[in-house]
Order: C-alpha cells, then sequence, then structure tokens
C-alpha cells in the first residue's frame, strides 16, 4: 500500500529500505522523501520503520506467546 502519497512511497519500500540499514525518519525523508512535503506519512511510515526494526528473536517470542 502507498504510505507517502506526495512520493509515492509503499509500506514495502519503506521495509526495504530498513533492511538496507535504513534507520532513522530523518534517513529515510532524506533517501526517499517520505514524509518531506505534506507529513501525514510521517506517523504510518515511522511505525512500519520500528516494526522493521523489530529483532526476529521478538518476532519469534511473540509469535509463541500467542495462544494456539
Ligand atoms: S504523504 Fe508523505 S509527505 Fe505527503
Amino acid at each position: 500500500m502507498y504510505v507517502c502519497l506526495c512520493q509515492g512511497v509503499t509500506d514495502r519500500q519503506i521495509r526495504e529500505a530498513a533492511s538496507n540499514g535504513c534507520n532513522s525518519m530523518r534517513q529515510l525523508g532524506k533517501d526517499m522523501g517520505v514524509g518531506r512535503q505534506c507529513g501525514r506519512c510521517a506517523r504510518t511510515a515511522r511505525e512500519i520503520l520500528r516494526e522493521s526494526q523489530t529483532p526476529d528473536y521478538l518476532n519469534l517470542a511473540n509469535l509463541l506467546a500467542q495462544p494456539a
């Protein structure tokens, strides 16, 4: 889905940027322009970035903590 309409940036692109080492909104804005125009995407983009940076062991722990 599109996260930043002003720059045409999708959630997939943000996740890909995170996996390539992008670790801040400042960097995301610099590299892709996310949040630099109207700013409406900033909150969602930040959440996706944060979620993408969650260590794998934490994802596994959350998965194991869910009832079957
Ligand atoms: S929607 Fe991202 S800057 Fe406007």
